[in-house]
Parts: structure tokens; sequence; C-alpha cells
């Protein structure tokens, strides 16, 4: 607040204050590198380490480079640039074709387009929503921006939610309760012929988060086909970065015009769209639908739009990598990673597993083994943690959530980066179970 006062009342007082917030992030930089880099820790240790940072994005191949090169020579980062073939309106082309929808519409993150899913679908101030109890601070934020109230439903142990809590949540509410946002928490999938029986039974409307579920199959078809909504995210640490990003996608004429006038698509420029609804179901809804100016950039689409396309290869190298590290848990009796159904095909990008048999002090103790041997790995339930529901506090949860809490203590999440090499993953294997030992010994 001081520095943010300071930087206001004086032009001249700007440098001092942005050279304060350098000094800042170095002086930061400087006490995380040791953890990060495991330099100082590692003499500490004996046995398995490791130096490369979880964190590491894809990199955008040399075709999406080089037209966003293009695109920044000749300034045409806008989305309807007249003249301009739209990078947008066919990375929109390219995910229909990709995921069998009818439509889609860029946005600049899949948070804004869940929130206009929301929106598009009905959701009025002070609606109920049923929601993951387990998920990521973007989808009850994206329920709190449309005026929505969530209603958290439990996780099972393998990360999805509960249907007989589902079912439990809806028949136990005061209010009827028209919507459910299922999330795909890291791309695991919940009983999804059971959430559609229940759905058409109570009369709900299905959005689905598939922020980390695209090439994510449910019977052979692509998540998200079902539901009236699907949301995708192009986030950096997704199957495909842009850095920022997030489609929006319906087979319904109404929902898309509606989408894309809400993203930012005025006057005429639904002409500019590859995929779009006939132009009198635009005419009919856009002067009473607002712009909120969300629209996906041009920039963004061109990084993007080759990844799509190489989507299937990457899926395979995640997968065999996954196939290999699970082999080398597979014998710890204090990893548990859960089965995935047989009806889906996964995209194994991360892992997750519950520590079993270990007490929380235990658990802390793995948390700082990893760190130590160079490979900081996320506990959903930690304080700090946006997928832990008690750091909702904009949209708490009314009821508790005892499974969800009991699960995320001890809930562990790895991000198997396809920028690595295949020897990395018996690596981190070895690193997870120095960990381990090194918590039953602390
Ligand atoms: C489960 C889940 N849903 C939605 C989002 C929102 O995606 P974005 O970052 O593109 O807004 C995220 C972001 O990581 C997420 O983890």
């Amino acid at each position: 607040m001081l520095f943010l006062a300071s930087t206001f009342s004086s032009a001249a007082l700007q440098l001092p204050a942005r050279s304060a917030v350098a000094t800042h992030a170095r002086a930061a930089a400087s006490m995380i590198a040791p953890e990060m880099t495991g330099v100082e820790t590692k003499k500490a240790v004996t046995g398995p380490t490791f130096s490369k940072s979880l964190a590491t994005p894809d990199p955008i191949p040399e075709e999406g480079q080089k037209r966003a090169l293009e695109l920044m020579k000749s300034g045409a980062l806008f989305r309807y640039t007249p003249g301009v073939e739209s990078e947008t309106a066919l990375a929109e082309w390219d995910m229909t074709e990709r995921t069998g929808f009818k439509y889609s519409v860029g946005f600049n993150s899949c948070g804004s387009a869940l929130f206009i899913a929301l929106k598009t679908c009905g959701v009025q101030p002070g609606d109920h929503v049923l929601a993951n109890g387990f998920s990521f601070t973007a989808v009850p934020s994206a329920i709190h921006h449309a005026g929505g109230i969530p209603v958290y439903v439990e996780s099972t142990d393998a990360y999805v939610m509960d249907m007989e809590d589902l079912e439990r949540k809806i028949k136990g509410s005061d209010v009827k309760i028209k919507f459910l946002m299922l999330t795909h928490m890291r791309g695991k999938v919940a009983e999804m012929q059971r959430v559609y029986e229940i759905a058409q039974e109570h009369d709900i409307t299905v959005i689905e988060d598939c922020a980390h579920a695209l090439g994510v199959m449910w019977d052979g078809v692509q998540l998200g086909r079902s539901a009236s909504v699907a949301c995708y995210s192009s986030q950096s640490a997704k199957v495909i970065n842009s850095g920022e990003g997030g489609f929006f996608m319906t087979d319904d004429d109404e929902l898309a015009a509606k989408a894309a006038c809400y993203a930012g698509c005025y006057e005429q420029l639904y002409l500019q769209h590859v995929v779009a609804p006939p132009a009198e179901v635009f005419d009919r809804v856009k002067f009473g639908t607002p712009n909120y100016s969300l629209r996906m950039s041009d920039l963004a689409a061109a990084c993007v739009r080759p990844q799509i396309r190489s989507l299937d290869a990457r899926i395979s190298q995640y997968n065999s990598r996954y196939a290999m590290i699970c082999a080398e848990l597979k014998d710890c009796e204090h990893i548990d990673i859960p089965a995935i159904n047989p009806r889906v095909s996964p995209v194994s990008d991360s892992l997750q597993f519950n520590l079993q048999g270990m007490s929380p002090a235990q658990v802390d103790a793995f948390l700082a083994a990893c760190k130590r041997r160079g490979m900081p790995v996320g506990l959903f339930g930690s304080k700090e943690n946006a997928r832990n529901y008690e750091n909702w506090r904009y949209s708490p949860a009314a009821a508790p959530l005892p499974f969800t809490k009991a699960l995320i203590a001890a809930a562990i999440d790895v991000r198997l980066p396809a920028e690595f090499n295949d020897d990395d993953f018996p690596q981190m294997a070895k690193v997870l179970l120095a960990a381990v030992d090194d918590a039953l010994e602390a």
C-alpha cells in the first residue's frame, strides 16, 4: 500500500519505487533460489535429487512463433483487424475440428469462458450452482462473478465429484438447483453416465469445466461433448499453451452467438468468424448482450493453433511417461495412485497420489524432503493452495466437506512437463520414494 501511494503521488517518485520493486524481486528470488535449484540444500542430502523446475511450460512450436512474429510486425493482434485473416477465428475452427462441437468462441481465459457459460445458460444473481469441492479457485470465482452461489459437492478419493453427495445436495436443497458446473480436475473424470442421469432427472443444465480435459475421452468421445457448454483452457500449464486463453464450446446457436457478443463481437464483426451461427441469431441477441471485452488475442491464437494440431503426439508421450513413473512407484505402500476408470482415455500430463499411513507431520516432512531434494511438489490441502476450498473465502462452503478436507490433506500434485526427457521420470520417482523414506524417518 505504501508503495502504491508513493507511485501515484508523484512521477518523480516512480523510478525509486520501481527500482525498489526490482530490488525486492531480486531479494525474493535469492531467497527462493536455493530451494528451487537445490544447489545449497543438495549438499545436505544423500540419495536422489532433481534439478529441473516442474513448472516448466511447453514451448511454442516454430510455426506459431513465426506467425506470432508476423502479427507483431504488422501490429494486427486484434482478432477483428479488417482485411486480416483472424488467427482466433481459425483457432476456433481448429477447436471444433478437435472436439466435435459445432461452435467455439475464443476467450482471454478459461475462467472468463466459464463465467460467460454461466451467463449464457441463464444463471441469475442468487442462483445456486453445484460445483466440485475440490477444484481450482477460478471455478468458484466464475460462479461468484456471475452472481451465483456455489454449492460444493464432495470428492471421491480419486479426485472426482461424488455422485451420492451430488444427489444428496440436490435433494437436500431448500431451493431448486438448476445448474451444475462440473470440473474434471487434473483430467480426472467422474462417473459421467451417472452425472447426466442425475442432471436429466432433476432438470439441471450442465456446464463442463474442461480446463484440464482437452484430449480426455469418455467412451471414446471428447469430454465435454454432452454439456450445454464446455470450456477449455490454453493457460501456460495446460496441454495447449498460449500463456492465457480459453475456448467456450457449444452446439447451441443462441449460446454461441451470445458468448461471442459477451466476449466482444459487436456490429457485424461476426462475419469475420469461421464457425458461427447464422447472422439472424446474432442480430436477435446482440443488442441485448453486454460486451465484456474478454476476446482472445490473435497473438495467443497464433501460439496455440499448431499445438491443437499436434496434441495427439504429445498425449501419447504424456501417457507413456506417466506409466513409467507409476511403474516405479507401484510397490510403495505409502503412495496410492487412484486407478483410471476404464471408460476414460486419459491425458496424464500430471501425477496425483494420496499419501497413506502418514501423520500430518509426516506429510509435511514429505513435502520438505521433496523440496530439499530439488523437486518441490504441491499438497492440494496446504494453507496457500488455491485448490483448497477453505481458501475460497469469497464464496465459502455452506456445509462442511469432511471427505474432501481429509482427501486434500494428503493429496500430492506433481506436474510432468512435456519438455523433460524420458529419463527424468524414473529419477522423479526415485526422489518421491526417497522423500517417503525421509518422512518416515523424521
Ligand atoms: C480446474 C480449472 N478450471 C478453470 C481454470 C481457469 O483457467 P484459466 O487459467 O485459463 O482461466 C483453471 C486454471 O488453471 C483450472 O485449474
